[in-house]
């Protein structure tokens, strides 16, 4: 693979992996990139590696541009395997290497290597590192998304190395923003921002807004920012910071995401007269049964809509199975400033819409109730009362929504 020189002496060396589907779980429909970059400074410096599996790849278009031996400092922005998969076989070909990483870092990377032999320095925030024309300055970014997380800013560039934030999973031969928007394909890649946040950050709102201020406090110009997944954000990075703002403080669309399963197609049925009730309200409205879409795409189409209905039949007693963890998903990601209610079908006792919204109230969502259920199958009347509630519903979200504006 080519190096792409991103700023004078910086180069992309990293590895596409067009193939993966399944990222720990996370369904990676258009794939990913393992970015790192190589600055060729007096210090030769390599910031992060790539995934275990594409080490050969990550070397060989290292060698493209200089001997391994060569490099003097490695920095470690996040022990996640995907970024230090193949750190210890990078390390074996770069015996003069020391590793610059923070505490927690440290201590994890001693979890996954035996690192008795290598250099490390731990850095924080401000501390500096003087690699010729260039100086890093190191910021530490902790639970953004692990304990050991942190970004490196090469000043004189003003190249903020961004790790996982501001990136997205999206394997493509374009390196750039400005190569979307030549490709009139620029929604496309919003969208994988907002699919990475959803899954990913999306319960770590309010340190995106105190780290994006300390950023500012400390008066660091951004002229590029480039994550290790994905695109580099050279003609407009204060976009894809102003998108994680807004994401931080709540904003999202006016709209609906209805999810929901079925059995014997009941519930099915009861999303049609909601959802063109949710419509006839006037609020755009979309449609997603759980077992037919990757989990990561439910998230992300959640995050995208101010509210959210959730049906299910009763089975057992208790929730189906995939909207119970379509809701386990939810919470652990610790939604905030959108509306639910839920809706559903039984045949005797009854239990999933109960279930729903004991879930709802302990994430704090705001609620949405009664919720509708049917028994069996819904009558002509039940149709109608659907419908109803997705009108109500829908004037709910548009209420509730006015307090973002
Ligand atoms: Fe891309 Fe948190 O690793």
């Amino acid at each position: 693979m080519k190096a792409i020189e991103i700023k004078p002496q910086i180069y992309w060396i990293g590895a596409i992996d067009w193939a993966v589907r399944d990222f720990h779980g996370y369904i990676t429909p258009n794939g990913t990139t393992y970015n790192n970059y190589l600055i060729v400074d007096e210090e030769i410096t390599l910031v992060d590696t790539v995934k275990y599996e594409f080490a050969e790849i990550g070397l060989s278009n290292l060698r493209n541009i200089i001997e391994p031996s060569k490099v003097k400092n490695l920095i470690v922005n996040h022990i996640e395997n995907d970024h230090m998969g193949a750190l210890a076989l990078f390390m074996e070909q770069m015996p003069n290497a020391t590793v610059y990483i923070t505490k927690r870092g440290r201590q994890g990377l001693e979890r996954f290597f035996d690192v008795s032999r290598w250099r490390i320095k731990e850095v924080k925030t401000g501390d500096e590192l003087k690699i010729g024309k260039y100086t890093l300055q190191f910021i530490e970014t902790p639970m953004l998304h692990w304990p050991d997380s942190m970004m490196t800013y090469v000043k004189e560039a003003k190249l903020l190395i961004s790790q996982d934030a501001f990136g997205q999973h999206m394997a493509s031969t374009a390196r750039f923003d400005d190569d979307f928007v030549e490709n009139a394909s620029y929604a496309e890649l919003e969208d994988a921002v907002i699919d990475y946040y959803a899954n990913i950050l999306m319960p770590f709102g309010k340190l995106i807004r105190s780290k994006i201020k300390q950023i500012q406090d400390l008066g660091i110009e951004i002229d590029m920012i480039a994550p290790d997944h994905g695109i580099i954000w050279r003609r407009e990075p204060e976009k894809v910071i102003q998108m994680y703002l807004d994401m931080a403080e709540g904003k999202t669309n006016l709209r609906v995401t209805v999810v929901y399963d079925t059995m014997w197609h009941s519930t099915e049925i009861m999303t049609q007269p909601i959802m063109q009730g949710i419509k006839d309200e006037g609020v755009d409205c979309k449609v997603i049964k759980l077992r037919a879409t990757p989990m990561s795409v439910a998230i992300k189409e959640f995050w995208k809509s101010r509210g959210i209905l959730v049906g299910s039949p009763t089975l057992n007693n208790e929730v189906f199975p995939s909207v119970a963890e379509f809701i386990i998903h939810l919470r652990g990601l610790r939604p905030s400033s959108r509306i639910a209610g839920a809706f559903g079908s039984y045949g005797w006792g009854g239990g999933a819409v109960k279930w729903l919204y004991q879930e709802f109230k302990n994430m704090k969502l705001e609620i949405f109730e009664p919720g509708i259920q049917t028994q069996y199958r819904p009558t002509t009347d039940e149709m109608r009362k659907c419908y109803e509630f997705g009108r109500e519903f829908a004037k709910k979200v548009k209420e509730y929504h006015q307090q973002f504006q």
